[in-house]
């Protein structure tokens, strides 16, 4: 599962930030209705896999001296392992999220209550919103995806919510439904890489998006890591860093290596099964940022 470290990697390596991660075992876990091109019904699906896969990743968190903390999966809902939809967290506040589809509605309460159960304030929102599946933060900025879930009105409650600049970004690939299925966010802040200062630092599939976002993306971020159509296409941007260590689908090879010579750290982790429902690392990971 884990890699070897290459010792001729041009960059020094860069140093670890500590996360707490919301997951959820996909004990329920199957394909049996159609809201993302990836799921279709007719195929099988093995839920001890699927489980079994998750464990993996579960376990190189915990692995990397991260937090871990469950919530129960719900019989019914089997898209519940996908936590990054089950809201946004920022500063020990959770803005709750509000399903498109009706499939996955029954999964917000559920989310609420962990929230409030756990000691986060929550905040129940009025507008169609898909958590972290959408929202995604760097620095003090949020980058918001929309045209398929999460919607405009909910980008400007996010931003409400959380007295924070809001990036809308325009999505136009179905198979790219949600932002963290075409960005992911290397860098949440700034810091300082081979003796130099460095700033909060994205990579993303520029195929995803409509002309207007990437002239955006192109601008706020001049030194993100662009990533082949075929690394994106293996949903090698739906993944997890920690600011060194990127959990990545073992599939997206470009991206493994541009990340090495970046001097970060690519673990390679295969979910695949879970891939069957359109979903991968970052789908099954929500960030709980505390206060
Ligand atoms: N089947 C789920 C859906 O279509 C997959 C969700 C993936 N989650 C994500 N954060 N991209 O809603």
């Amino acid at each position: 599962m884990s890699t070897p470290e290459t010792i001729t990697a041009p960059a020094t390596p860069r140093t670890a930030q500590h996360r707490r991660y919301l997951m959820c075992r996909p004990e329920h876990f199957t394909v049996s209705y159609t809201i993302n091109p990836w799921m279709q019904p007719a195929l099988p699906t093995d839920t001890e896999k699927a489980v079994a896969q998750w464990q993996q990743l579960y376990d190189l968190y915990l692995e990397l001296g991260h937090e871990v903390e469950l919530i129960e999966p719900l019989a019914g809902y089997p898209d519940m392992v996908y936590t990054a939809n089950g809201g946004f967290v920022i500063d020990g506040r959770a803005y709750v999220p509000k399903f498109r589809f009706t499939e996955r509605a029954g999964e917000a309460p559920a989310f609420a209550d962990w929230f409030r159960a756990n000691g986060y304030e929550t905040v129940e929102p009025e507008e169609v919103n898909e958590g972290e599946g959408d929202f995604l933060l760097v620095g003090d900025t949020i980058l918001a995806g929309t045209g398929f879930r999460s919607t405009d009105d909910s980008h400007r409650e996010v931003g409400a919510v959380f007295g924070r600049e809001v990036i809308s970004l325009n999505l136009t690939d179905p198979r790219f439904y949600h932002l963290d299925t075409a960005l992911t966010v290397l860098d949440p802040v700034e810091g300082v890489h081979n003796g130099g200062p460095e700033r909060a630092n994205i990579a993303y599939l520029p195929g995803a998006f409509d002309d207007a976002s990437r002239a955006i993306l192109e601008d706020r971020f001049p030194d993100a890591i662009l990533v082949s159509d075929e690394d994106g296409s293996v949903f090698g941007l739906n993944s997890a860093s920690d600011g060194r260590n990127v959990i990545i689908s073992p599939r997206a090879t470009g991206f493994e290596q541009q990340l090495r010579d970046r001097g970060y750290n690519p673990i390679m982790v295969d979910l695949s099964e879970l891939l069957l429902g359109g979903g991968g690392i970052k789908c099954c990971t929500l960030e709980l940022r505390a206060k």
